[in-house]
């Protein structure tokens, strides 16, 4: 049964309602953890006392890395669940990303994720079980412009949990994804920039929504959960219609997309 998980990315969006309805839903104790600590304690304090620890610092951070998984690992009775779900894109065209902001991406999205993957992978198989969920993204399926560097920090994560899988068989250990689509969270706005406007975008469908499915995939055996329909709509399109999606995506998607973007990043 899993009893304790540390969550990334607690601070906001998928990561705050993963924390909630694992505790309320399960009964978990969960570490939760992010760089904005008022906002982790406001959590913490909307729950039962004693049922979320909280640790902020920064994930880019291999020593933060360090220090929060000494604590994961001190809780009683071991980690049973980790979520690796802090993730940043920043929306503009390759050619004009700064390599602060590259590297920034690619250290949370994936080497903060693999790091702490890895010391969970020793942690669990020494234990017998164990869970490691990534929240990936449908982006981990297929591309979008103006997100290269996003998109390919999803396809490695992808890569990494198929792997895994191979590598994790008969251990007692699970590691698999979770990609929703578009979800209400502050992921547009961070990745817009702080003048973006969101508004002539999809709002995207509830972070609490997206979480109910993702917890309902701690029972399943699946490797990879798209969390909603239009997740799985727009994967079967890409791989049984590959023509028209393709057009769709240089058609629409590149002038519309990369529009709004412009448009945005000029407010
Ligand atoms: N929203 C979507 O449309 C969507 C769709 C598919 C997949 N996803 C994925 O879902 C996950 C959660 O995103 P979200 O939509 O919930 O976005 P969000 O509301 O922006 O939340 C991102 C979380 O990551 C944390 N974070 C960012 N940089 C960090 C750093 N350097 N160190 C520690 N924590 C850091 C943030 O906390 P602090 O700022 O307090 O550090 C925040 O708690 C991401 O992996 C994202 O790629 C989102």
């Amino acid at each position: 049964m899993c009893r304790h998980a540390l969550v990334t990315g607690a601070s906001s969006g998928l990561g705050r309602e993963l924390v909630r309805q694992l505790v309320r839903d399960r009964g978990m104790t969960v570490l939760a953890t992010a760089r904005r600590l008022d906002r982790l304690e406001t959590l913490a304090a909307e729950l039962p006392p004693g049922r979320v620890a909280v640790e902020a610092g920064d994930l880019a951070d291999p020593g933060f890395r360090d220090r929060l998984w000494q604590r994961a690992e001190a809780m009683s009775g071991g980690l049973d669940l980790l979520v690796n779900n802090a993730g940043l894109g920043d929306f503009a065209a390759f050619a004009d990303q700064t390599p602060e902001s590259m590297r920034r991406i690619v250290e949370v999205n994936l080497m903060a994720l693999m790091d702490l993957t890895q010391k969970a992978v020793r942690h669990m198989r020494s234990r017998g079980s164990g869970q490691i969920l990534q929240v990936s993204s449908v982006l981990g399926f297929i591309g979008l412009p103006y997100s290269a560097v996003y998109v390919a920090t999803k396809h490695a994560v992808n890569g990494l949990v198929k792997s895994l899988r191979y590598e994790l068989r008969g251990t007692g250990v699970r590691v698999w994804a979770a990609c929703p689509g578009r979800t209400e969270s502050e992921f547009w706005n961070v990745a817009l920039g702080e003048a973006g406007r969101t508004d002539a975008f999809p709002r995207g469908e509830p972070a609490a929504k997206v979480v109910r499915a993702i917890v309902r995939g701690l029972d399943g055996r699946r490797a990879f959960l798209l969390t909603g329909a239009l997740a799985r709509a727009t994967v079967a399109l890409a791989r049984w219609l590959p023509g028209p999606f393709e057009w769709s995506m240089l058609r629409w998607s590149a002038g519309y997309f990369g529009g709004e973007i412009e448009r945005a990043s000029r407010h």
